[in-house]
């Protein structure tokens, strides 16, 4: 597993963001063979988002031939609703890039059938031979999409109730007030994001430091989903400065030593 540490988000936020449009120029989609795309929502990776954006509007990448899928969604909140995580992408994201509508995947949290909804998603990902490249986030406590502590290692697409330390991470986009915040959501599994072909997992801010420390230095366990990425063939965290700090000091040191030449400048797009 390749670890890249920014000196800040800002930073972080932009390689990510050339790092993608660097998978997609490789791939040279074209409608027949589209470039798949695995997307998150959050604070997190809202700056790599902004940079995308900009990168399009440079001319410099086009999201004709990429569909994405949507890690996951809340239970029972409208689309149109500013929290819900298909807003968030329009938002962030589709609205200002050249995407194809029909090309974009999100699960429906206001189907009738859930557990439908989620068998078809991961059946749509298999028609199209499976995800190139998945972007995610973390959860303070160490959750990826919605796998929270305990999920199964190999899960898939599925119904999950949010734990209360999500729920209160959550509030703050729902007025602080834990009562407004869904607690059911439709997620991929976190077999659904290892059977990708590449994974790339942001982790910013102090308050992801132990989750950073546990998901990095400690062993693959359930109670912190996102340290299956060690077993990822093609696994890479990029996280800042502050997200490193319940990291030791050698692993730090080590991980800037031996990606200082990556560090040191933006994946070329050429
Ligand atoms: C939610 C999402 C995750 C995301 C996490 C962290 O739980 N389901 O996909 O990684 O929030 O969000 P943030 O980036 O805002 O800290």
């Amino acid at each position: 597993m390749r670890i890249l540490i920014h000196d800040n988000k800002e930073n972080m936020s932009k390689w990510v963001a050339h790092y993608i449009a660097r998978q997609i120029k490789k791939a040279k989609p074209t409608v027949d063979k589209p470039f798949i795309l695995g997307l998150p929502t959050g604070s997190s990776p809202i700056g790599t988002y902004k940079e995308l954006v900009k990168l399009y509007k440079e001319g410099k990448i086009s999201f004709k031939n990429v569909v994405t899928f949507n890690m996951d969604e809340y239970v029972g909140i409208a689309e149109d609703h500013p929290q819900s995580y298909h807003y968030f992408m329009w938002d962030n994201l589709f609205d200002h890039v050249d995407i194809p509508k029909e090309n974009v995947n999100i699960l429906n949290g206001n189907a009738v059938d859930l557990e439908e909804e989620c068998s078809l998603f991961e059946e749509k990902i298999k028609i199209y031979g499976g995800i190139d490249l998945f972007l995610g986030g973390i959860g303070p406590d160490g959750h990826i999409a919605f796998n929270e502590p305990g999920s199964s290692l190999s899960s898939r697409t599925r119904i999950k109730t949010l734990t209360y330390d999500t729920v209160l991470a959550n509030a703050r986009f729902f007025d602080n007030d834990v009562n407004k915040v869904p607690k059911i959501a439709l997620t991929v599994g976190v077999g659904t994001v290892m059977d990708s072909k590449k994974v790339i997992i942001l982790i910013n801010g102090y308050n992801k430091s132990r989750a950073a420390q546990k998901v990095i230095e400690e062993g693959v366990n359930h109670m912190w989903t996102v340290s299956m990425l060690q077993l990822h063939p093609k696994g890479i965290i990029v996280c800042d400065d502050e997200a490193t700090m319940e990291l030791k000091v050698g692993t730090v040191k080590y991980f800037k030593d031996i990606e200082k030449e990556s560090l040191s400048k933006l994946p070329g797009l050429n």
